[in-house]
């Protein structure tokens, strides 16, 4: 095993909470010290954006068959409706004194360690170069101008992590949550550009060392340990017939082109230092590699009746911070069209570039027409075999659908099981179902240490689905990043690292608290707008 396998390795063991103590994470924490969510670079030009806000016509339900959706054209609007879309405000809340923003993607503790940049190589509405994109103000922040010979191939998103942001709160753990939450941020634009009638494809050949390059995340501007560290390049498909795009002549535009602006300090005091996180971040960095192009096989989705449109369900997302342990049991189509659509099959997932290797267990609670008990959904039929033999023997395999391949484990009331495994929390009992989504785990990461990361994306790229398909069905989702790792294990008969648990989920009917006000995304601009 390599060395870097290793180090992955022991990063993982080491921020498993177990039940008897948590993986460890500062002792205190002093709230008006909150590294600041929203980056900015002095010094840049500032390109304010289009009012955000505005309605589009494609129903949800439309994305399931993305190219019914006309593709709008690339202009200053729809850029901008497709950065709102996916990492945007889509509310604030206020309780007493305290107020703080939501966005179209969610995060673990609400922190937001994921930074966007925009690549424009045209200049058919904003000079070619790098920008990076400042939720709060809906504006774009002028990092980079490209020579101006830049052959035109449309627009790019690429994404980053401020491993501090959430390290600040989460400790050593905070490196698999800045993961998850890069999943939810790919699968929040997916859904943005399906909506614009565009796709994405994730450039999975490029190297973090190149990411960093065009992103200029390799620069002195910024503050050593408030870094940035690359994760995600996408090129967005605009048009059927977009230009090919050359990536050693962008690397080169990015190098050769003037820079403007300095990262400023996030400002919170570095009490705690947590050098394992930049150990595990060099170990699983990715170098450049061939990656298979997909062949999507696409099954049609499960009916839904939701009548509301993109825009609206992407916009209303939020995390259910309690349910409604009394509520009468989901509707199983409700419940079969939320899992269909986390299939490797559906339009959601065909820039997933690789067979999936993460799996669903599945502790059902109210699902109309389904005992309690715990169920499992291999999203890979290859999977299954090695599934039934890592678990325990005890469980039945039964299938019980004709349209998805659920199968039925162990009959029993399994809320109380559910709500400790999940740290305790009893959203992940008082909700219609919790699941834990289970990787393959240690072949994938001993061949490439940089497929950990991977790993933790996908489990993200499901989660968002899952989000938005509960607000569909008219309820709500919620994600669950704290669960005790091994005891997951034991409840299932998983011995070894062969799988490993590495998200948790839950959906269910929703209780407001009542005392928390809603306000809206964008009210702040309203004067500057
Ligand atoms: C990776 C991840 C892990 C999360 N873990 C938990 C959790 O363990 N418990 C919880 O109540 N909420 C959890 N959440 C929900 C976040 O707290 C929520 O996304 C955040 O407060 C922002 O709120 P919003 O989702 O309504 O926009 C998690 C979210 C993500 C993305």
């Amino acid at each position: 095993m390599n060395k870097q396998t290793q180090t992955v390795l022991n990063y993982h063991n080491r921020t498993k909470h177990q039940l008897e103590r948590y993986a460890k994470g500062p002792e205190s924490l002093d709230w008006e010290d909150q590294p600041d969510q929203f980056r900015h670079f002095s010094g840049c030009d500032i390109v304010t954006l289009p009012k955000p806000g505005a309605e589009l016509e494609p129903l949800f339900t439309d994305l399931d068959n993305p190219q019914s959706i006309v593709p709008m054209p690339l202009d200053m609007g729809s850029a901008g409706l497709l950065l709102e879309l996916a990492f945007g405000l889509s509310a604030w809340k206020q309780f007493g004194p305290s107020r703080w923003a939501l966005r179209c993607n969610p995060s673990s503790g609400n922190l937001h360690p994921t930074e966007a940049y925009l690549l424009s190589t045209g200049y058919d509405f904003i000079k070619s170069g790098v920008y990076h994109y400042v939720s709060h103000d809906h504006s774009l922040e002028q990092r980079c101008r490209f020579p101006d010979n830049f052959p035109d191939s449309g627009i790019l998103i690429s994404l980053s992590s401020v491993h501090w942001r959430e390290a600040w709160k989460y400790g050593k753990r905070a490196f698999r949550y800045c993961q998850h939450d890069i999943g939810h941020a790919l699968g929040a634009l997916r859904y943005a550009a399906a909506t614009l009638g565009w796709s994405v494809k994730l450039l999975a050949e490029w190297s973090d060392e190149d990411i960093a390059k065009l992103l200029g995340l390799d620069r002195e501007d910024f503050k050593q340990q408030e870094h940035e560290s690359p994760d995600i390049i996408c090129r967005i498909n605009t048009h059927a017939d977009s230009k090919p795009l050359d990536t050693k002549a962008l690397i080169e535009a990015a190098q050769s082109g003037a820079w403007f602006g300095k990262a400023d300090s996030l400002r919170a005091y570095h009490m705690y230092k947590w050098p394992i996180i930049d150990e595990v971040s060099t170990a699983a960095s990715k170098p450049q590699t061939e990656e298979p192009e997909r062949q999507a096989v696409r099954q049609q989705a499960i009916e839904s009746s939701c009548t509301k449109t993109a825009t609206e369900i992407i916009r209303q997302r939020r995390s259910a911070q309690q349910f409604d342990g009394k509520m009468s049991p989901l509707p199983q189509t409700d419940f079969y069209r939320i899992l269909a659509a986390i299939l490797p099959t559906t339009a959601a997932f065909e820039l997933w570039r690789w067979p999936p290797k993460i799996h669903l267990f599945i502790f059902v609670h109210r699902v109309e027409g389904l005992a309690p008990g715990i169920y499992a959904l291999p999203r890979h039929n290859d999977a299954l075999e090695k599934l039934q033999a890592a678990t325990l023997a005890d469980f039945d395999w039964q299938k019980v659908s004709e349209e998805i391949p659920l199968y039925h484990l162990l009959s029993g009331d399994c809320k109380q099981i559910a709500k400790t495994l999940s740290c305790h929390q009893p959203i992940a009992s008082d909700s219609a179902f919790s699941l834990a989504m289970v990787a393959e785990f240690g072949e994938p990461i001993e061949a490439a240490p940089w497929l950990y990361r991977h790993l933790f994306w996908e489990c993200g790229l499901i989660g968002q689905t899952l989000y938005l398909e509960a607000e569909a069905a008219g309820i709500r989702g919620t994600g669950i990043g704290c669960y005790f790792d091994d005891s997951v294990h034991e409840t299932l008969g998983i011995k070894d690292d062969k799988f490993q648990s590495l998200y948790h989920f839950t959906v269910g009917k929703p209780l407001e608290d009542k005392r928390i006000e809603t306000l809206s995304a964008y009210g702040h601009l309203n004067d500057v707008v």
